[in-house]
């Protein structure tokens, strides 16, 4: 068969396609979530465990994407609709790529929403605002940003804006520039701030928080909470890297590149964490304070110390770089998509997906203020989306494209795919893409649901 063309362009090379799907994953769940769950979770045993969940479950699940979508050259319901009839299989695992596109919105909505934050913190640590502040004083103008839905408003709609200026110039002078500018001051940001954190003293404590494995402080809710996060830190289960797939070279290998994108988002993870945890202790402050670690605990850090000022703004800096590039990936399936099926024009198509987003953006942030008790099965609409993307979208699309993949996807097209990997790797992946990823992700899923619910 003749291979099939994306319509909307392809990456220039492998290398742009790694650089990419790393700006994808580090994001967010690396800088701000990984250090704080690790900090909940005591540490060590529990990084051992994400390490383990990266491997096993994140690699392989990664790899199955990247086969889909390379395959089909389109957007993650067209791909998934065009490779099942390929494959002979029922054109209905469309449904896959819809309830992709439709967990990234909702991961869209309270992403930007946290962004803003973001935004608004690289302009606090311009202006000086934390210099010398306690914990409280740090803390009420944290408070008083989420309790005023004008300044979210405001940030939000500027994040959102960022991201759709982005998608809407395409795959080259778009997603292809802004990596090629933003993946290079990331690494140099993350840098300078693990030699920052150097200085500080307590480097040592911060390394020793994050790989001296104590199991004792393990409780069965860790691996969970875990296993959800190597998805949410790789992208997956959603259709980004299916999309992201779709432009990659034929003649790249899936494997070896799987396994430089999941090794730079690790590395990110815990440099984010040694930069963070050395500050945190230099401090006396708390590892375990939960989100409000980078908002909140962060800044009193940086505000007490020499130069605190301009590396809590370079923070706050590499911060947003990492948001931003990771939440283009979230609207790419969707507008990838719109393109294909309407005779819009991207920009058109971006024009309406971003109003959208935007739009459930706005309800996620009244969560904070004028929406606090507007509950969806007692949570509130951005705990909702969390939740409901988090731990039920994402596993359940990742347990599906395994299954996909390994049990319906004929092995000579999958083969076919990765026919630069060599055949021991081959028959590895096959194994924890059948039988390992899927058990995993269902135990999760189950128990997630279950002290959800049940407890
Ligand atoms: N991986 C990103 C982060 O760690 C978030 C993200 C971007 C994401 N695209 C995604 C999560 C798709 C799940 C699915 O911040």
């Amino acid at each position: 068969m003749q291979e099939r063309q994306s319509i909307h362009g392809s990456w220039a090379s492998r290398w742009t396609f790694i650089l990419a799907a790393t700006g994808s994953s580090v994001g967010l769940g690396n800088i701000w979530k990984f250090p704080y769950i690790t900090g909940e979770n005591g540490g060590g045993a529990f990084v051992l465990v994400y390490l383990a969940c990266i491997a096993a479950v994140g690699i392989p699940i990664f790899m199955a994407e990247v086969v889909v979508g390379r395959r089909g050259r389109q957007s993650p319901i067209h791909s998934m609709r065009d490779v099942a009839l390929e494959a002979g299989r029922d054109p209905r695992w469309s449904w896959l790529g819809w309830m992709g596109a439709l967990a990234g919105f909702m991961i869209f909505a309270f992403y930007s929403v946290v962004s803003g934050w973001v935004l608004a913190y690289v302009f606090h640590t311009l202006n000086g605002t934390f210099n010398g502040a306690g914990s409280e004083a740090v803390g009420a103008v944290f408070d008083g940003m989420l309790g005023d839905p004008t300044t979210l408003t405001l940030w939000h709609t500027i994040f959102v804006a960022m991201v759709m200026v982005v998608l809407s110039r395409g795959i080259s002078k778009g997603l292809e520039q802004a990596i090629r500018i933003m993946m290079p001051s990331l690494f140099v940001l993350v840098l300078l701030l693990l030699m920052y954190a150097l200085t500080t003293g307590s480097f040592g404590r911060g390394v020793e928080f994050l790989f001296a494995a104590d199991f004792s402080k393990l409780s069965w809710n860790s691996v969970l909470v875990a296993l959800g996060h190597a998805f949410f830190t790789l992208s997956l289960g959603m259709g980004a890297m299916m999309v992201y797939g779709s432009y990659m070279p034929k003649n790249a290998s899936i494997a070896g590149t799987a396994m430089i994108v999941a090794g730079l988002d690790t590395l990110v993870a815990l440099a984010a964490g040694m930069a963070i945890f050395p500050l945190v202790f230099a401090n006396q402050l708390d590892p375990g304070a939960g989100p409000g670690l980078m908002f909140v605990t962060l800044p009193v850090a940086f505000g007490g110390m020499p130069g605190g000022q301009v590396f809590g703004f370079l923070f706050f800096l590499m911060v947003s770089i990492a948001a931003w590039s990771s939440a283009v990936s979230l609207m790419e399936p969707a507008v990838a998509w719109m393109v294909e099926r309407f005779p819009v024009s991207r920009n058109q198509a971006c024009l309406v997906l971003g109003a959208g987003g935007w739009v459930l953006g706005l309800g996620a942030l009244a969560s904070f203020n004028i929406g606090a008790d507007w509950l969806l099965f007692g949570m509130n609409f951005f705990d909702f989306l969390d939740f409901v993307t988090a731990n039920l979208l994402l596993p359940l699309g990742g347990l599906l494209t395994a299954l996909f993949v390994g049990w319906w996807l004929p092995a000579r097209i999958s083969r076919d795919e990765m026919s630069r990997d060599n055949a021991a790797g081959y028959s590895l992946w096959l194994l924890l893409v059948r039988f390992i990823a899927p058990v995993a992700v269902l135990v999760v899923f189950v128990a997630n649901l279950y002290s959800k619910f049940a407890a």
